[in-house]
């Protein structure tokens, strides 16, 4: 078990958007989306979208879902699953963790 990887501050990720991380940073096969949903809650996606090449850290967080900014596709925040066309794959979801204002990355552990 390790301490994550501190990835942002949490005041770098507005409520309702989101921040991509390289994967320079994060180690992983993908950027990292982290997204911060309307209650504060923090949560982190691979950043590129299963349909085509979006980065959904520029989408919109609402509701526990993050919608693609380009066909409007949505993935459930919690665990990566599609949840509207035209996508049709789940994407990966990652642990985060806040501590002392700063955003934690455990990359590839289930959140
Ligand atoms: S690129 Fe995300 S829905 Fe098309």
């Amino acid at each position: 078990m390790t301490d994550g990887i501190r990835v942002a501050a949490l005041d770098d990720v507005a409520e309702g958007e989101g921040l991509a991380i390289s994967k320079d940073v994060t180690g992983t096969e993908d950027n990292i989306a982290i997204l911060r949903d309307e209650d504060g809650g923090v949560w982190a996606l691979n950043d590129t979208c299963t349909h085509e090449t979006a980065s959904l850290a520029d989408g919109w967080v609402e509701n526990g879902h993050v919608e693609c900014p380009l066909h409007a596709s949505r993935f459930c925040l919690k665990n990566g699953a599609v949840e509207g066309l035209p996508a049709t794959k789940d994407t990966v979801a990652h642990r985060v963790e806040v501590r002392d204002g700063d955003v934690y990355l455990y990359p590839n552990e289930q959140p």
